[in-house]
């Protein structure tokens, strides 16, 4: 194999001159299919690479703004999420709204529903915390609640993990569960992540104690990818985490 090497040049350069030059292809592909996966995941990793390596140097800042901050702001940003709300057989699906704090509250004050998330159960004080962080971190994921008869019974959520994957999040009031609401919602969510922001894969981690949600995710056709043994610290103990996901490719 030949290489060809700048003369007089260090590794550093050579990795520079490497991660440029991946970049510049990887943009000349989205120019032409925008969300084209292999492109992203190629242009992810070389505007990762080039952040600790253009570091103020000639011409360093033309070069970040070009191959790391733009393509970061456009390619690797998620785009606008869809037209909202969704209706689903028995859901609207929408975005959460202040007047939904108490709904809220009703299902993440209980212990039953705490109890294999991170955090404990929360008071209304601790809702409307996390609310008002959530709706300043929106570049963070695309959430949307379960409204049933005007109320909001449950909420599912995409997190960011990358331009093209993504984690899923859900929970429903006990009082709803056991009728396929969440089935019917995160079924839904799952379309728009592989249509409106076509994502390449979708994954789910769960407590391997909770039972309801890897039904929920062999109900939804998402393969069990892991049983990691207790890898995860949990309200004072380690704990086991099962992933399940699905590729755009495999998702119908
Ligand atoms: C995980 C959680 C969302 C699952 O809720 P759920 O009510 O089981 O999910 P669904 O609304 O999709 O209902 C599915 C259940 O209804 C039944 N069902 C009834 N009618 C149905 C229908 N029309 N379609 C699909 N399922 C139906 C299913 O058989 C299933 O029951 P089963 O699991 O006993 O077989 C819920 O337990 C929860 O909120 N837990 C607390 C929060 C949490 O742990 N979140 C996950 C962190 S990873």
């Amino acid at each position: 194999m030949t290489s060809k090497r700048r003369p007089g040049s260090t590794p550093r350069q050579r990795r520079r001159d490497r991660l440029i030059a991946q970049a510049e292809a990887a943009l000349a592909r989205l120019a032409v299919a925008p969300r084209d996966h292999v492109a992203l995941g190629s242009l992810e990793e070389a505007a990762a690479g080039l952040d600790g390596l253009v570091d103020g140097g000639e011409g360093d800042t033309e070069l970040r703004e070009r191959l790391v901050d733009a393509p970061r702001r456009t390619h690797l940003a998620w785009p606008p999420g869809p037209a909202l709300p969704i209706r689903t057989d028995r859901l609207v699906l929408r975005q959460r709204e202040p007047a939904d704090t108490a709904d809220l509250h009703a299902i993440y004050s209980r212990e039953d529903v705490a109890e294999y998330l991170l955090a404990p159960p929360l008071e209304l004080d601790e809702v409307e915390e996390m609310l008002a962080e959530r709706a300043t971190a929106q570049a963070d994921g695309f959430g949307l609640v379960l409204e049933r008869e005007g109320r909001v019974v449950g909420e599912v959520a995409l997190m960011f993990r990358g331009p093209t994957q993504s984690e899923l999040s859900w929970v429903v009031h006990p009082d709803h569960g056991g009728r396929g609401l969440v089935t019917e919602a995160v079924r839904e969510l799952i379309g728009l992540g592989f249509g409106h922001f076509a994502l390449h894969r979708i994954y789910a981690e769960l407590d391997a104690r909770n039972t309801a949600s890897a039904r929920l995710c062999e109900r939804l056709g998402m393969r069990k990818e892991a049983h990691r043994l207790a890898d995860y610290w949990s309200k004072g103990e380690w704990t086991d985490t099962l992933q399940y996901a699905v590729l755009a490719s495999e998702w119908s």
